[in-house]
């Protein structure tokens, strides 16, 4: 009897680090069935990165609300999945990262029985406000889970003073890195083609030095938008040479500080979020990348791409430590007088702009299903 798996996810990050799991899991049909569950937290950024992938989910739970809420949002997650996991019945369930849809999913995963897997496990600030809520919510999964797959020897040391059993944990590295291998192998294929990618080319001006700018965290809704935006209008103003491009997320808590305080700025350019390949392209031209983003913390060091993180904590310190992410928090005058460093003084960028990949080779989900395979052998 084939085993059974249920990958669930519900954001756009975890969608791009979950889709080469998904296809990993594919490739072993004669071992599993696999089938995909999007709680659709996310609905259009969800649905880009489902194209892009080709992945058509077997159940879509439909849930994302305008501006929703915590509260709502895990209560439709748990509820929602308990139809589903008791007519699928899956032997593993797997849940990936910080998000509502990780914690939810991974109490009903545990309520159905199944055996529960996290993916990108053991990351921590040790401070539960920040990043708000997602500290909470992958302690959370990381309690309930029974397999965890670090990232990195710092995830899983993370765990193991968390009392996880040693056995429980694999360093696998980091999917978003088999994701950055996937969409490169795509984009560069004879039969690709990308609309998106041929109008970026249109908006980029080569003559200037491109700084790109995502952002999204909870914790910096109000005010702390509001110190980013003042912080990019300054940098916009004292560098007629550099162009800022900002894909803006679609919370309203973010596309309505943004666009009253940024559109129509001279030099910044403000445009919807950019499917995955589109994304990366456009880090790959970029000088500087300003951000509040986990993912993009990832991605960008193994691009050689100097980052800002516009948080005071950091979950994903390997960057930080050899020194191609810097922490500036929200403060307006930190994160200016930081950027006018990295596009003015030659010195500090190239200090900044090393090749740095501590997040694997692009074979975690490979590792991920070999351990899964090891443990039915082992039975
Ligand atoms: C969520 C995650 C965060 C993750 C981020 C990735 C939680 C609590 N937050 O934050 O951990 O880093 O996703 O981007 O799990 N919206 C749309 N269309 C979309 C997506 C969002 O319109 O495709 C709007 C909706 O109004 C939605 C709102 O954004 O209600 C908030 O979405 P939500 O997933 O709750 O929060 P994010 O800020 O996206
Ligand atoms: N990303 C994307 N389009 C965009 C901006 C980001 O595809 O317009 C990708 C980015 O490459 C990274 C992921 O989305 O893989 C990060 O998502 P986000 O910042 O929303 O969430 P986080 O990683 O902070 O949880």
């Amino acid at each position: 009897m084939k085993k059974k798996n249920l990958i669930i996810f519900g954001t756009r990050p975890e969608a791009i680090k979950m889709a080469p799991l998904v296809k990993e899991f594919f490739k072993n049909s004669d071992v599993f069935e696999t089938k995909v569950c999007i709680t659709a937290q996310h609905r259009e950024m969800l649905d880009q990165v489902l194209d892009f992938f080709e992945i058509t989910p077997d159940y879509d739970m439909n849930l994302m609300k305008p501006n929703q809420n915590l509260y709502g949002l895990t209560a439709d997650i748990i509820t929602g999945l308990k139809p589903i996991l008791e007519e699928f019945k899956p032997d593993y369930v797997y849940v990936h990262g910080d998000t509502t849809t990780t914690m939810a999913s991974s109490i009903a995963a545990f309520y159905s029985g199944a055996k529960v897997c996290h993916v990108e496990a053991g990351l921590r600030t040790f401070n539960k406000r920040s990043p708000f809520p997602e500290e909470v919510n992958r302690s959370v999964a990381g309690s309930i889970c029974d397999y965890h797959f670090s990232p990195t020897t710092t995830s899983e040391k993370n765990l193991l003073n968390e009392n996880i059993s040693k056995e429980n944990i694999l360093i696998t590295g980091n999917t978003v890195i088999d994701a950055l291998h996937f969409s490169s192998d795509k984009v560069t294929s004879d039969s690709y083609s990308d609309n998106e990618v041929t109008m970026l080319k249109d908006v980029v001006n080569s003559s200037k030095k491109l700084v790109l700018v995502t952002g999204h965290r909870r914790e910096n809704h109000g005010q702390g938008f509001v110190n980013i935006c003042s912080a990019l209008k300054l940098i916009a103003e004292k560098n007629p040479d550099a162009q800022i491009i900002y894909p803006v997320h679609l919370n309203p808590n973010v596309q309505r500080p943004v666009y009253e305080l940024l559109d129509g700025v001279n030099n910044i350019k403000l445009i919807s979020p950019l499917s995955y390949p589109s994304f990366v392209w456009l880090m790959n031209q970029s000088y500087l990348i300003i951000t509040d983003s986990g993912g993009v913390q990832e991605e960008a060091p193994s691009l050689g791409k100097p980052v800002l993180v516009m948080r005071n904590t950091t979950e994903r310190p390997e960057a930080v430590e050899v020194g191609t992410v810097l922490l500036v928090g929200t403060n307006t005058e930190k994160i200016v007088s930081e950027a006018q460093k990295l596009l003015n003084n030659k010195e500090d960028y190239v200090s900044m702009s090393k090749l740095h990949n501590p997040y694997g080779d692009g074979t975690a989900c490979a590792k991920i299903v070999n351990f899964i395979k090891g443990l039915e052998m082992s039975k």
